[in-house]
């Protein structure tokens, strides 16, 4: 059994790696809890047992086999190499090492192999990149993609637990007549969206746009695979969807590539045509799986599909795949 540290663990990732960790039974000798100075000293309960959170200075990791990594870039820069210069393995789920050429990014569902090739740190995709890939493989691996484009719908608490309140507030506020607060977004985000969820480079595309190029070449390991994405913020308060178009290098059909989606792992077909019922994020919320759904030819092109998906951000998009990934060590 191994002694793990979750760092980051008053956050909602890490609150959710807590009660994956517990779910799964994950072989568990000793239980680290690590958070920021202000929130050290909390109590969280774990198997029905108190465990105070330390702060991560605290912490020379020289006990620690596993550290399940949620605190944030700035904070994964400062600590991950030194708990792996102590001897841990540091599943990170902050974008710091994802393009580092040394550091693996994994999705279980697609490269478990590049885990075991680690060099103390392995990197957890970008939660939108994640429900695609999960989607997308079993039918790149039959019918090689050439393209992708998708518009993603992202949820509140895609931008952090306080954000997902002020849409409740903002809602609440605009239907009493009254100023809606933005503090934790700068717009209103209740009854509206945002065309982007951070700022645009040179190019006009975002941060978390190319997060899904980058990240998904290298984790389909095609590093000239055409990807364009365009991330909207949505008033959805958990779970991401993703309206894709994926052009392969032949055509593939919708009964097959249906087929190729119900085997694969991860993947749950959702395509009820009669009730007329199809992928939706409230009924992604709290699920292991991506639902996946409206697989339909691409009228505009002929090797084109078009599928939508819904998948929980904080669970597939960055808990669960990380304590994926970290079964995948102990397997
Ligand atoms: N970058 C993501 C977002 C976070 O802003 O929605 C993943 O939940």
């Amino acid at each position: 059994a191994y002694s793990v540290a979750v760092m980051g663990a008053t956050g909602a990732v890490g609150t959710e790696l807590l009660e994956l960790l517990e779910e799964r039974d994950f072989p568990l000798r000793e239980l680290t809890l690590l958070a920021s100075s202000r929130s050290a000293g909390k109590e969280l309960v774990f198997k029905g047992r108190s465990i105070k959170v330390k702060a991560i200075s605290d912490e020379d990791f020289a006990d620690i086999d596993l550290v399940l990594a949620s605190a944030g870039g700035s904070v994964s820069k400062e600590w991950a190499p030194k708990a792996a210069t102590a001897g841990a393995v540091v599943v990170d789920n902050s974008s710091a090492f994802r393009m580092d050429p040394s550091v693996p990014l994994v999705v279980p569902e697609v490269n478990p192999e590049a885990a075991l090739e680690h060099q103390g740190i392995i990197a957890n995709p970008n939660c939108t990149t994640i429900l695609m890939a999960v989607a997308l493989w079993p039918l790149h691996q039959y019918q090689p993609i050439e393209r992708i484009v998708v518009a993603t719908y992202q949820s509140a608490s895609g931008a952090g637990a306080r954000a997902m309140e002020e849409v409740k507030q903002q809602a609440q506020a605009i239907l009493q007549g009254e100023e809606p607060p933005t503090e934790a977004f700068p717009y209103p985000l209740a009854f509206n969206l945002f065309p982007h969820n951070s700022p645009l480079n040179d190019q006009g595309y975002c941060q978390e746009e190319m997060k899904m190029v980058n990240e998904t070449r290298k984790i389909f390991g095609v590093s000239d695979l055409r990807v364009s994405a365009t991330c909207v913020r949505v008033p959805v308060l958990r779970a991401h969807s993703e309206a894709i178009n994926v052009e392969f290098k032949q055509p593939l059909d919708v009964a097959k590539a249906l087929e190729l989606l119900q085997a694969a792992p991860g993947v749950k077909v959702v395509e009820d045509w009669q009730a007329n019922y199809f992928p939706m994020p409230v009924e992604a919320s709290g699920q292991n799986d991506v639902l996946v759904g409206r697989v339909r030819c691409d009228l505009s092109h002929e090797s084109g599909l078009e599928l939508w998906l819904s998948g929980d951000q904080i669970r597939k998009g960055a808990a669960l795949n990380a304590v994926q990934i970290a079964e995948l060590l102990v397997s």
